[in-house]
């Protein structure tokens, strides 16, 4: 199998979906493992069940969600405070383990999704060293974010420096959005980051998440790209946007001129 698939009219046909410009695709893909494991399916099942997984594990890529990744160097990041009423109002909280957390709070968390789901992810999160930042309005929790340091709890686009940081998950209570809740938690997290010497930040949001794509326009984050990940037969296949137009898209969106 060649490493330029996907072709450029494949990648056309799926933007239009979209409706975005076409943009060149780049695809690194690490295919030793993978094959293996393909052939030793079709050897245990055969050619037809071989065609149907390979197929599915195919749709289940082109159907992921492709993300905005961020970056930023916090060695040049500059110590920001939030102003005002949001300073007067708001203040964060740093948890490393589920029993710092108030049982009002991990109550509220809980709620607001899917209990259990919510229940096992903090259990990982803290197994894997994560940390939570719970941001409080008035003292009443507004939302959170995580972040960890080093590694990424899934498989990322691209191997972390042991020094670099991951913000994820962020989620500000519907009552308290459209505050500057979220990018007043981000910026309290990169002071904090700064102060420890970590090298880098990272944070990706969904392509099509435009509230977060705003709230982080107003945070120090620089725009790095755009990609697509998928995780098959324990190998993660990444396919890159390519960055300038990706990001141009993304400005206009962000500053609202489209
Ligand atoms: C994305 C999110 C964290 C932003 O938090 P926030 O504190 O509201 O952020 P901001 O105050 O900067 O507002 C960001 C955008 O939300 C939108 N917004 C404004 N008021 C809003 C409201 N009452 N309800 C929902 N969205 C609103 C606007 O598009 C705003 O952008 P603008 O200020 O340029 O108009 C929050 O909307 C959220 O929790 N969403 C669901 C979870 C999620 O998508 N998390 C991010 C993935 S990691």
């Amino acid at each position: 199998m060649s490493n330029s698939f996907p072709t450029r009219a494949w990648a056309r046909k799926q933007e239009k979906g979209w409706k975005i410009t076409f943009f060149r695709v780049k695809t690194h893909m690490f295919l030793s493992e993978p094959t293996t494991r393909l052939v030793q399916y079709f050897k245990r099942h055969g050619f037809r069940a071989t065609v149907v997984r390979f197929g599915l594990l195919v749709r289940r890529f082109l159907s992921f969600p492709r993300m905005v990744l961020f970056y930023l160097d916090l060695e040049d990041w500059s110590p920001s405070r939030c102003a005002g009423d949001l300073a007067a109002s708001l203040s964060v909280e740093k948890k490393t383990s589920q029993e710092e957390i108030v049982p009002g709070d991990l109550q509220v968390m809980l709620s607001f999704w899917n209990p259990e789901l919510t229940q096992r992810n903090l259990c990982e999160r803290f197994a894997r060293g994560a940390i939570i930042w719970l941001a409080r309005w008035d003292g009443r929790l507004a939302g959170y974010g995580w972040t960890l340091v080093g590694s990424t709890v899934e498989p990322y686009y691209f191997p972390f420096g042991g020094n670099d940081v991951h913000l994820f998950d962020f989620l500000v209570f519907p009552e308290f959005r459209g505050r500057g809740v979220n990018p007043a938690l981000v910026a309290h997290i990169l002071n904090q980051m700064s102060a420890d010497h970590r090298t880098r930040a990272y944070i990706e949001v969904a392509e099509w998440n435009q509230p977060q794509l705003n709230s982080l326009s107003k945070t120090g984050f620089r725009l790095s790209g755009a990609a697509r990940k998928a995780t098959v037969f324990g190998r993660t296949i990444v396919e890159w946007g390519s960055a300038e137009i990706q990001l141009a898209a993304v400005m206009v969106r962000v500053s609202g001129k489209s």
